[in-house]
């Protein structure tokens, strides 16, 4: 195999269902390159000097939100933040009338965090400039779903092929979306695994499995992803107590017993400790959680690189 370059990049990032296998491949590999960068010990680099990126973020973020941040800055492009709270949306300003604000000061890329699902692919018809999708509402998560898969492929060495099971609530989670497609659509198995009132009867359609049994989910795994149980997204009766469920859902030392040897853990963060997962097994020996939020800035740097008209790394035979 050897490298080349070539420009597959989408005019925008808001969906892995949207994206090819191709391009979800050349952005994996496209973020591999600016890895090192993260090594060095001065971790920048010219790229994107003169661009400008607001990261417009109507919803709380640690992970999202600053490793956008550093990708931006990593790439040496000027960044500015938008958070809801302190902004006219206060004063009843709308998504599209901000956004269009914003856009009128001239920038490059707009990222952007919303609770409703929808939001960024609204924007990206309003708007010129690229947008990015950093979560809306219960649809996609796609740069996690990347940074997931460029997560496993480092630990596995490939995706086509892996069996993987998301454990938890699948109804609010915008990254098991995102996970799905990504995986499916590079040749992966998903089994997905919680309560029924947590799995849309739909999510059967899109080629995984389902089960209600954590043993059966985790038996045959390669890779296990915990989902944080949304309690901000839940309004009322979907799990009848929150030790039930642990009981029935959590990971813990004892339960992946029935799991194959050297599973690896995931879990996009944050982290409900001792209720999807245990704190040991959270930071236990098999944990690439961690990994996740690193490559998380790699992914991001690739995203923007190409968004902004960079050139894809991708993998050709010879
Ligand atoms: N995984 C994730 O999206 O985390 P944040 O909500 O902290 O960005």
């Amino acid at each position: 195999m050897s490298t080349a370059r070539a420009r597959i990049a989408p005019r925008h990032l808001l969906s892995l269902e949207e994206l090819s296998a191709e391009e979800i491949l050349s952005i994996l590999d496209t973020a591999e390159t600016f890895k090192e960068i993260q090594r060095r010990t001065i971790r920048k680099v010219p790229t994107l000097r003169g661009k400008t990126i607001v990261n417009l973020f109507y919803e709380a973020s640690t992970r999202t939100r600053i490793s956008f941040e550093l990708a931006e800055k990593r790439l040496s492009a000027d960044t500015v933040n938008f958070s809801k709270s302190g902004s006219s949306v206060a004063k009843g300003e709308t998504l599209r009338d901000t956004a269009r604000n914003l856009e009128a000061m001239a920038i490059d890329l707009l990222v952007v965090r919303h609770s409703e699902p929808g939001a960024a692919h609204y924007l990206a018809r309003e708007l010129h400039c690229p947008v990015v999708n950093a979560g809306d509402g219960a649809h996609e998560h796609p740069t996690q779903g990347l940074l997931d898969l460029l997560t496993m492929r480092d630990h596995r060495g490939r995706i086509e092929g892996l069996r993987v099971a998301i454990i938890g609530d699948i109804k609010h989670s915008r990254v098991a979306r995102s996970n799905i497609w990504g995986l499916r659509k590079l040749g992966a198995e998903v089994t997905l695994c919680g309560p029924p009132t947590l799995i849309p009867m739909e999510v059967e359609a899109l080629g995984v499995r389902v089960t209600h049994d954590l043993g059966d989910a985790i038996a045959d795994a390669d890779v296990i992803m915990a989902l944080r149980l949304q309690h901000e997204r839940m309004q009322g009766g979907y799990i009848p107590s929150l030790r039930e469920y642990t009981e029935r859902f959590g990971l813990t030392p004892a339960r992946l017993e029935s799991a194959r040897p050297n599973p690896l853990i995931m879990h996009p963060g944050p982290v409900n400790r001792g209720v999807e997962i245990s704190p040991d097994v959270v930071d236990g020996p098999y944990s690439v959680v961690m990994d996740q939020v690193t490559n998380g800035v790699a992914v991001r740097m690739a995203v923007i690189y190409l968004l902004c008209g960079g050139e894809a790394e991708t993998e050709t035979p010879h």
